[in-house]
């Protein structure tokens, strides 16, 4: 079966949204592995709750990023995963480990890229005025949030709106976008091509809408 490794840091809703659709039978995807850059996230209990696979490395306890990264992706690489899928994973990955994978890793990230990189993606929203807001899924690529994009969920922003409540909006869409997105991925329609995204073979002009 398809295997994938999970990347998270913290909360795990994302993480739980994919166990949840796995045990329903409707995602037809093994997860063979949770990591983390955090001991305590409450990502690694839900993944334990659901006996999977887990590790988590401390950054402290390596030299600098390259060596907690080549040691991550060991512990990554030893459950053989078809794909690396970054849920909330919050520190940035180092270019080596990026290039090895190209095409094999994704993360979901709470803006409509290009828009709205990097942290406080629901503050930098609002800040802009923004009318809609929502969040995307991408290859990753060694630039930050800059990868292919595959698919976005959006949702609008309302008068009244603070981070607190746009970032719930988006929130409980991108856990169907993950599970969606993944149910692609796995099935094999869509591959990271020289010229961008293919769904089916054919480049995509734009990122689909889910
Ligand atoms: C999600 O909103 C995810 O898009 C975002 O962190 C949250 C994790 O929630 N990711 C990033 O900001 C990546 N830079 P979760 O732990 O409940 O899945």
């Amino acid at each position: 079966s398809y295997r994938i490794a999970v990347l998270a840091s913290g909360r795990g809703s994302n993480l739980q949204a994919l166990i949840d659709a796995i045990a329903a039978g409707d995602l037809p995807v093994r997860i063979a592995g949770v990591f983390s850059d955090r001991p305590d996230a409450v990502a690694l209990q839900r993944a334990e709750q659901a006996g999977i696979h887990t590790a988590a490395l401390r950054p402290r306890d390596f030299a600098n990023r390259l060596e907690f990264d080549a040691a991550l992706f060991e512990h990554i690489g030893a459950v053989q995963p078809d794909l690396i899928v970054c849920a909330g994973y919050m520190r940035l990955l180092s270019e080596p480990v990026v290039e090895a994978n190209r095409g094999r890793m994704v993360n979901i990230h709470p803006s409509l890229l290009p828009a709205f990189k990097g942290l406080r993606t629901h503050e930098q929203a609002l800040s802009a005025g923004a009318p809609v807001h929502g969040a995307s899924v991408h290859f990753v690529t060694p630039e930050l949030d800059g990868g292919p994009v595959i698919a976005q969920a959006r949702v609008p922003v309302l008068a009244g709106d603070d981070a607190a409540t746009l970032g719930a909006r988006v929130l409980e869409r991108e856990h169907p976008l993950l599970v969606e997105s993944l149910r692609l991925l796995a099935g094999g329609r869509i591959r990271l091509g020289d010229a961008g995204v293919e769904l089916d073979g054919a480049t995509l002009a734009a990122p689909l809408q889910l």
